[in-house]
């Protein structure tokens, strides 16, 4: 499976996603900061691989630390937190993460563990945050699978592949789940300006795996729904408020949008560590906004005249009426989100 992330003894170690796919060529963060910094930089991206980059990060941070004393270790602790935590502010993955390795720090501490038994148990911590990533995937993906029309040819948004996860993938989860299934699937990837993750990533991703892929600009997406050429849309997420309003990549809600005028399903996958019930609505979510530089130009080269003024959300938010239902690993929760996922952190559900 491609390798998004690992630890290492001394090193967190990520592929860089910023020169995919033209260079496979992989970053070794040394400390916290350099992790956080490849969050903040874009080398690792997709909301489920930055809380996994931010637990491992923190892990490692602690691993490196020279303090002597718990007391010294938790100032050091809580200040990578705070520094993972202002690396971006849409994916709520990164602040469930986070909040995760707050809690195994915690339980060391009141059981009175040394500062190696509390590195021991972070770095265990985050490995576990890792491998539950890539198991609720491939769970996403067998429930994603049964909703796949027999031949599928499925528009993506973005990347929401292994790439953006643990491994596997959320949405590209789905789209395995359903050629391992043995459906007939076909592929279209907006290229998903700015950042051209679906282009560089979801191509790069679904060639390698063999699974028929086509490129198209994001301004084709309506076009191809017209002529009938898509039949199921499936995206990712990077924050579900509780009554199921989603914000994703820029451009999703286009997308939604045109999907309800074609009657074409829409669906949205992740993980319930995704689903962010403090939030009553999508209104409240922040949206990050990121450099005037990723619009002006592309791969350094500029395109936009000069002097002109920049607008670059890197979300949206998908209302929950558009929504035919939210893939997780734990089953297809449909409308009422209020109520039904409230019911998924039920560990007893299971729905179809
Ligand atoms: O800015 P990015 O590349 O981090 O945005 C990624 C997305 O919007 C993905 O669709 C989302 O994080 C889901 S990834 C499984």
């Amino acid at each position: 499976m491609l390798p998004t992330i690992a630890r290492e003894a001394d090193a967190v170690v990520m592929i860089d996603q910023r020169k995919l796919p033209a260079q496979e060529v992989y970053v070794r963060c040394r400390s916290a900061a350099e992790v956080a910094r490849a969050i903040k930089t874009m080398v690792i991206r997709g909301a489920p691989a930055i809380g996994v980059a931010a637990a491992m990060g923190i892990a490692l941070g602690m691993r490196k630390s020279k303090v002597t004393g718990t007391q010294k270790l938790a100032a050091e602790f809580y200040k990578a937190c705070e520094l993972m935590a202002s690396t971006r502010p849409t994916a709520v993955n990164l602040f469930w993460a986070i909040e995760r390795m707050k809690r195994a720090f915690v339980a060391a501490a009141e059981a009175g563990e040394s500062v190696e038994q509390i590195q021991e148990r972070l770095d265990r911590e985050a490995q576990m945050i890792h491998d539950e990533d890539v198991a609720s995937c491939r769970a996403m993906g067998a429930w994603g699978a049964e909703v796949v029309p027999a031949e599928a040819r499925i528009l993506t948004h973005c990347n929401a592949g292994a790439l953006a996860t643990a491994g596997y993938g959320t949405a590209l989860g789905v789209i395995r789940g359903a050629v391992e299934a043995g459906k007939q699937v076909a592929v279209f990837a907006d290229e998903t300006r700015p950042f051209l993750q679906g282009a560089r990533l979801t191509a790069w991703e679904l060639v390698r795996d063999g699974i028929q892929t086509t490129v198209i600009t994001d301004s084709m997406a309506g076009s191809l729904m017209r002529q009938g050429g898509i039949n199921f849309v499936v995206v990712g997420a990077d924050r579900i408020a509780a009554n199921g309003d989603t914000a994703n990549k820029i451009g999703t809600y286009g997308v939604a949008v045109l999907a309800r005028e074609h009657n074409i399903p829409f669906y949205v996958a992740a993980p319930l560590s995704t689903i962010d019930l403090s939030m009553p609505d999508g209104s409240r979510i922040p949206i990050e906004e990121r450099h005037a530089k990723e619009v002006t130009h592309v791969a350094g080269t500029q395109l936009a005249a000069t002097g002109a003024l920049v607008w670059n959300p890197a979300f949206d938010v998908t209302p929950h009426h558009f929504i035919s239902g939210i893939i997780t690993e734990r089953g297809i929760f449909r409308a009422p989100y209020i109520e039904s996922l409230r019911a998924a952190f039920d560990t007893a559900a299971a729905v179809r």
